[in-house]
């Protein structure tokens, strides 16, 4: 079954870039259907359109967070988007935008990236605060989005090792090799439809 997806992006889309290869390559059975981006120079933008994905950029900067976000859904009404990824964006969605992707199983239709081993290290920085941590392990984490910020059913973690003689240049080169790898995974899951396990008993916390 091939999926309809819509991606959030904030900045360069390297994430964005190993999802399209994936779907270019048949490793993914998804139709990307619409780039959004809060940042005009994002590059996710000009990845998107390299790639003849509709992109479009709604600045966020000068608006509320409600208005952004209505102007987001108002592009997106048109999608019937089976699944919105957050690939690297940046902003905290409201419960209000959430509720457009409620679906009848209890969870929202939305997915997240974040680099970490989830609950650790939440936030913005998350490479660098496991990394000025100390971990031996890190890893990386792709989660169904709910109310909390990066929290939510976690439908699949990564590790990767921290080495003695990393810089924070390596730690990070090492998690993003990951992200790229699982993010397409993942998804390929969601698009073969197994969702079984996503039972409104898993998704309360
Ligand atoms: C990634 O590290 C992702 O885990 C985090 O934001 C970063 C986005 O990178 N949420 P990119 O824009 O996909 O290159």
């Amino acid at each position: 079954m091939s999926i309809n997806l819509g991606f959030m992006c904030s900045g360069r889309g390297s994430n964005l870039r190993a999802i399209l290869e994936a779907i270019a390559e048949g490793r993914l059975d998804a139709h990307p259907a619409i780039v959004i981006s809060n940042d005009p120079m994002a590059k996710a933008l000009s990845v998107a359109k390299e790639s003849g994905v509709r992109a479009v950029c709604i600045p966020s900067t000068g608006l509320s967070r409600g208005d952004h976000e209505q102007k987001v859904l108002e592009v997106l009404e048109t999608e019937a988007l089976d699944f919105l990824v957050l690939a690297g964006y940046m902003r905290i969605l409201s419960e209000t935008f959430l509720r457009e992707f409620k679906d009848p199983r209890g969870f929202y239709r939305i997915v997240n990236i974040h680099p970490s081993l989830l609950p650790a290290f939440p936030g913005k920085s998350a490479y660098e605060e496991a990394f000025n941590y100390g971990v031996k392990v890190s890893g990386i984490t792709i989660h169904l989005v709910d109310e909390k910020i990066d929290h939510g059913f976690i439908l699949a973690q990564e590790a990767f090792p921290r080495y003695d003689d990393d810089t924070l240049a390596t730690f990070k080169a090492r998690g993003l090799a990951v992200e790229h790898k699982l993010f397409p995974e993942v998804l390929q899951i969601l698009a073969q439809g197994q969702l079984s396990f996503l039972t409104r008993e898993l998704v309360q916390p």
